[in-house]
């Protein structure tokens, strides 16, 4: 179960005159989050990737907190991290291995597993994700949509007990994005997902619409996507000339 309770976002940012001041970023946002799909969907710069980085203490709350199984992330944000798996938007503010294979590898470092047992899994993860038979090559020379399923590979090898992934499949062709679709869709553990995909966002159980740092809306994803297609639709006929 993960709680946000009363919780804000705030950073420090240069005014035109050089001064700095604090900007709200998120919030004030406070959520129960126990459903098995929960979607999460809003406007470039709304507030998603914070609230999503906040779920295993990546961005830690300027005020309120952040609970995930009662672990505070301010104050267990490693114990949270390893329960919580997180795919990031741009696979390589994740991928940080030479290879596909040592990249898994280290994922799954922490599972205590023998160097062969490792390899293995880590060569098996590859393979259902159609990197087989790139495991040993440089992670630049892959596509940018391959790096993104090395990415998807190497958190779902950990087994986290809670999945947060970031608009996962923004860079993957449409064979791809129907399989990463199904796969997270089949997944046993709870999965948040960020998303400019509403076809996805619609199969969720629970969807929020993130807006100007709140959560505008809070419930089934039916309406809440026709909410917020109105939202964007209003919002771009101001900007048009
Ligand atoms: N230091 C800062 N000063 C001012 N604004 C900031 C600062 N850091 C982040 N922001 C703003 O916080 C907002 C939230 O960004 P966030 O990445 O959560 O948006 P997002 O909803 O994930 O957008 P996208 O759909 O583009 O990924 C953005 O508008 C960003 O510009
Ligand atoms: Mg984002």
């Amino acid at each position: 179960m993960i709680e946000l309770r009363d919780v804000q976002v705030t950073a420090w940012t240069p005014d035109p005159d050089g001064r700095e001041r604090v900007v709200r970023l998120l919030g004030p946002v406070s959520l129960t989050l126990g459903e098995h799909r929960v979607a999460v969907v809003g406007a470039n710069g709304s507030g998603k990737s914070t609230l999503a980085r906040l779920l295993n203490g990546l961005v830690l709350p300027s005020a309120g907190t952040v609970t995930v199984d009662g672990l505070d992330t301010a104050t267990r944000g490693a114990d949270v991290r390893r329960r919580v798996g997180f795919v990031f938007t741009d696979p390589d503010a994740q991928v940080v291995m030479p290879t596909p294979l040592e990249d898994v590898a280290l994922s799954l470092r922490r599972l205590g597993l023998d160097d062969a047992e490792r390899e293995a899994r880590a060569r098996d993860a590859l393979g259902r994700f159609g990197l087989g038979a790139l495991a040993d090559v440089p992670v630049a020379a892959l596509s940018a949509g391959q790096r993104q399923l090395l990415a998807i590979a190497a958190v779902l090898a950990t087994e986290p007990d809670v999945l947060v992934a970031d608009e996962p499949t923004t860079l993957l062709d449409l064979g791809w994005r129907a399989h990463v679709d199904r796969l997270l869709a089949s997944l046993p553990q709870q999965v948040v997902l960020v998303t400019h995909d509403l076809d996805a966002a619609v199969r969720a159980e629970r969807l929020l619409v993130v807006d100007d740092g709140l959560v505008a809306y809070d419930g089934e994803p039916a309406p809440g996507i026709a909410r917020y297609r109105d939202l964007v639709a209003r919002r771009h006929e101001e900007l048009l000339p």
